[in-house]
C-alpha cells in the first residue's frame, strides 16, 4: 500500500422526500468529521454522497403536489445541500441517484448479475389497490394488528406490540392510498439469489469490516438461513425501468447504493486524474467506507457486499453503524417541540455548537446519542467558549498592547509544548476508530493545563510591570501556540470556528504535521470573539419553532396520508384515522379560577388520566359531570394554557338554538374505547 491512504467515504443517501432533520445530522456530522481528520493527515479522503430519489413514497409525494418528481427531488437537493452547507459538511460531491451515471452502472450491475446466474423470476401474490390501479408496499396498507388488534398499523410490524407480520395478517387491511380495501393479485418479480453468496459473507463479515455488534447480528441473520430478495417492482413507480420490461423497475434499495458508485463516477468526470475503476475494481487498493444508522445494516452488510461482489466489484473496507438521536431523554417529538430541521437549528445557532456536542458523545458503537439541551448549553459554553477561545482571547491582547501582534522569538517552555505533541498519536487514533468522545476529551483535559499554564504565569499581573513586558509576551506567545494545537486537532469537529482562528492566527490549520513547528516572530490578527455563549433564548426559540414545524414527511406513511387527501374540502378515511377519538370517563370536574367559560376535567382513557380544559361552563355544572362518558381527542398536542397545560379536547355540539352539548356514547363504552 502507498503511505497516502486513497479513503473514499458515503454516508447514507437522504431520501429526496423532506427535510433533513437533527437525527440525519448526527450521521453526517460523524462522517464529516472522520472524513476531515484523515484529509489533515495528509491522506486522500473523498467525502461522496447524493439524494436517494426513487420509489412510491416520492412518486406519491409529487403527485400530491401536482408536480412532476423530478421538480420534487430538484427541489429537495438545494435544500438539502443548503442546510448541509449551513453544518460546513465537506462532501466533494453531491449527486443523485436518478442520473444518466446511476442508470447506466445499475443496468451493467443488473446484466452481470443476470449473466452469473445470480438472479431468478418467481410469480407473488400482492395486495393491489383497484382504484388507483398499483400494487401496495407493505408501508402502504394499514390495518387491525393480528397479534394485539390495535387498529391503525402499517402492513410490515404493529407500533403498539412491536411484533412484525405480512401485509396479509392484517385484519381488515386496507390501501393507505385510496382507503379501499385492497385484492390480491399476481405480479412476475425479480430476486436476486442472496444465499449464493453465504460463503463469501461470511468471509467478508470476519474481516475488521464491521463493528461486533453487528457481526453477532449478522450471525443470526445466517442462522435464519439467507432469503432470496425481490428487487423488482411494479408500474407506476419512480426509478429505472429494468431492461427487457416495459412495467418492472428496480427496487429502491437496489439503485440507491449503487448511487455512491455513481455519484463517484460522476466527480471522476469532473477530476480526470481519477480513476474510476482504480478505486472499484475487485482488487482495489483503494478503501472504502460506508456511515449508516444501525437501521439499515441488513442491505449495507449483506445486500451490498454481494451484489458488489456478483458484479466483480470490491466489497466495502468497513460498515460503520451508529445509532439513533434522542432529545432530552426521549424520542423527538413533534409536540414536545423536539423534532428539530437543520434548518431550524440553523436559524439559531452556530453549526460548530452541535458539532461539537454530538463529537463529545459519539463513540464506535451504535448506541443511541442523546441531545440534552440544558447539558448541551452548559458543556458548549463551558468548554468551547470557557476553555477553549479563553486561551486565546487572554492571550491575544498582550501580544498586540506589548508587541504590536508580533510572537516572541522562542517558546518559554518549549518542554511543554512538545508533551502536548506527544499526546498526537493517541488522539489521532481516537479519531481513526472513531472514538470522538475520547478525543474531545483529551483535548479538553490539554486545554485545561494551557488554562492552568496561563493562570500560574498570569501574563496580566507581568505585563504590568515595564521590565516583565517581554516575559508576559512569551507567556502569551506559549499560550497562542498551545491554542494553535488545540484547535488545529478539533479543526475536524469545529471547522467554522478553526477557520476564523486560521484568520487570527495569520497561518493555515489544517495539516497536523504543520504542530511540529510552533509560530514564532510573526503576527497575529487583532482578536475577535471566535464563538459567543448559546443563550437559552436561543433554545427556547428553537423548541417554540419545532413545535409549529412540520413531521417530517420521509416516512412513507406521512407521504401516504398526504396523498391521500383527495380534493380541498374532502378527507380521505385516512386522514381521519389520524384523529385518536377515544370514550374517556370524566373522574373530576372543577370550576378553572379566573375563566369565564372553561371547567378543568380530568378524564380516564383506560391506560392514563388526562387533564383538560374545557369551554363548556355555560351549560354545566361541574358536579353533575362527575363519572359521565364522554369523546375526546387523545392525539391532540398538548397546549399550554394561561391556567395549565390541556392535554386533548373533549367532543361538544353547538348550534343557533344552544349548546354546547357535550357528546355521550351510549351505555356500555368503556373508557379507552376507540371511536370511528
Ligand atoms: O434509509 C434511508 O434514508 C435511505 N435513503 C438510505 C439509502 S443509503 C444507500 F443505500 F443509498
Ligand atoms: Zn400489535
Amino acid at each position: 500500500m502507498s503511505s497516502v491512504r486513497k479513503i473514499l467515504v458515503t454516508a447514507a443517501l437522504p431520501y429526496a422526500n423532506g427535510p433533513i432533520h437533527l437525527g440525519h445530522m448526527l450521521e453526517y456530522i460523524q462522517t464529516d468529521i472522520w472524513v476531515r481528520f484523515q484529509r489533515a493527515q495528509g491522506q486522500q479522503a473523498y467525502f461522496i454522497w447524493a439524494d436517494d430519489t426513487h420509489g412510491t413514497p416520492i412518486m406519491l409525494h409529487a403527485r400530491k403536489r401536482g408536480i412532476k418528481p423530478e421538480q420534487l427531488i430538484a427541489e429537495m437537493d438545494a435544500e438539502h445541500q443548503r442546510d448541509f452547507q449551513g453544518f460546513a459538511l465537506s462532501y466533494d460531491h453531491f449527486g443523485s441517484t436518478h442520473s444518466a451515471s446511476n442508470q447506466q452502472l445499475v443496468e451493467q450491475i443488473w446484466a452481470r448479475l443476470e449473466t452469473g446466474g445470480y438472479i431468478e423470476k418467481r410469480t407473488i401474490q400482492q395486495f393491489f389497490d383497484i382504484e388507483r390501479g398499483m400494487f401496495l408496499p407493505d408501508r402502504f396498507i394499514k390495518g387491525t394488528c393480528p397479534k394485539c388488534k390495535t387498529p391503525d398499523q402499517y402492513g410490515d410490524s404493529c407500533e403498539s406490540c412491536g411484533s412484525t407480520y405480512s401485509p396479509t395478517d392484517l385484519i381488515e387491511p386496507r390501501s393507505a392510498v385510496s382507503g379501499t380495501a385492497p385484492v390480491m393479485k399476481d405480479s412476475e418479480h425479480y430476486f436476486f439469489k442472496l444465499a449464493e453468496f453465504t460463503d463469501m459473507l461470511q468471509d467478508w463479515i470476519k474481516s475488521p469490516a464491521l463493528q461486533d455488534e453487528v457481526r453477532n447480528k449478522l450471525q443470526e441473520w445466517f442462522a435464519d438461513g439467507l432469503q432470496s430478495w425481490d428487487i423488482s417492482r411494479d408500474a407506476p413507480y419512480f426509478g429505472f425501468v429494468i431492461p427487457g420490461t416495459t412495467d418492472k423497475y428496480f427496487y429502491v434499495w437496489l439503485d440507491a447504493p449503487v448511487g455512491y458508485m455513481a455519484s463517484f463516477a460522476d466527480y471522476c468526470e469532473q477530476h480526470p486524474e481519477l480513476d474510476f475503476e482504480a478505486w472499484w475494481q475487485a482488487d482495489s487498493e483503494a478503501e472504502l467506507y460506508h456511515f449508516i444508522g444501525k437501521d439499515i445494516v441488513y442491505f449495507h452488510a449483506l445486500f451490498w457486499p454481494a451484489i458488489l461482489h456478483g458484479a466483480g466489484y470490491r466489497a466495502p473496507t468497513a460498515v460503520f453503524a451508529h445509532g439513533f438521536v434522542t432529545v432530552n431523554g426521549a424520542k423527538m417529538s413533534k409536540s414536545r417541540g423536539t423534532f428539530i430541521m437543520a434548518r431550524t437549528y440553523l436559524e439559531h445557532l452556530h453549526p460548530d455548537y452541535l458539532r461539537y456536542y454530538f463529537a463529545a458523545r459519539l463513540g464506535p458503537g451504535l448506541g443511541d446519542i442523546d441531545l440534552n439541551l440544558d447539558d448541551f448549553l452548559l458543556r458548549v459554553n463551558a468548554d468551547l467558549v470557557g476553555k477553549l477561545i479563553n486561551i486565546a482571547s487572554r492571550c491575544a491582547g498582550f501580544i498586540h498592547k506589548l508587541n504590536a501582534g508580533r510572537l516572541a522569538d522562542v517558546l518559554p517552555d518549549a518542554g511543554m509544548y512538545q508533551n502536548f505533541l506527544d499526546q498526537q498519536p493517541a488522539i489521532a487514533e481516537a479519531f481513526e476508530q472513531r472514538n470522538f468522545q475520547s478525543a474531545v476529551r483529551q483535548i479538553m483535559a490539554l486545554a485545561d493545563q494551557a488554562n492552568q499554564y496561563l493562570a500560574e504565569h498570569a501574563p496580566w499581573q507581568l505585563a504590568r510591570q515595564p521590565e516583565q513586558q517581554s516575559a508576559a509576551v512569551a507567556v502569551c506567545t506559549q499560550g497562542i501556540n498551545l491554542f494553535r494545537v488545540l484547535i488545529t486537532w478539533l479543526a475536524p469537529v469545529i471547522p467554522v470556528t478553526a477557520e476564523r482562528a486560521a484568520g487570527f492566527l495569520n497561518t493555515p490549520v489544517a495539516a497536523w504535521t504543520a504542530l511540529q513547528q510552533p509560530l514564532l516572530q510573526q503576527t497575529i490578527e487583532p482578536f475577535q470573539p471566535l464563538l459567543k455563549r448559546i443563550e437559552q433564548s436561543q433554545l427556547d426559540a428553537i423548541i417554540k419553532a419545532s413545535a409549529g414545524s412540520l413531521e417530517p414527511n420521509t416516512d412513507n406513511a406521512t407521504a401516504a396520508a398526504q396523498v391521500s387527501q383527495t380534493d380541498n374540502d374532502m378527507i380521505s378515511i385516512d386522514d381521519f384515522t389520524r384523529v385518536d377519538l377515544r370514550i374517556a370517563r370524566i373522574v373530576a370536574a372543577i370550576q378553572v379560577e379566573g375563566a369565564d367559560k372553561l371547567l378543568q376535567l380530568t378524564l380516564d382513557i383506560g391506560t392514563e388520566q388526562r387533564t383538560v380544559f374545557a369551554g363548556i361552563k355555560s351549560a354545566y355544572d361541574p358536579d353533575q359531570l362527575v363519572g359521565r362518558l364522554t369523546v375526546m381527542v387523545a392525539n391532540l398536542a398538548p397546549r399550554k394554557m394561561r391556567f395549565g397545560l390541556s392535554e386533548g379536547m373533549v367532543l361538544a355540539a353547538s348550534g343557533a338554538q344552544g349548546g354546547p352539548y357535550l357528546l355521550s356514547p351510549d351505555s356500555g363504552a368503556q373508557p379507552g374505547d376507540r371511536v370511528k
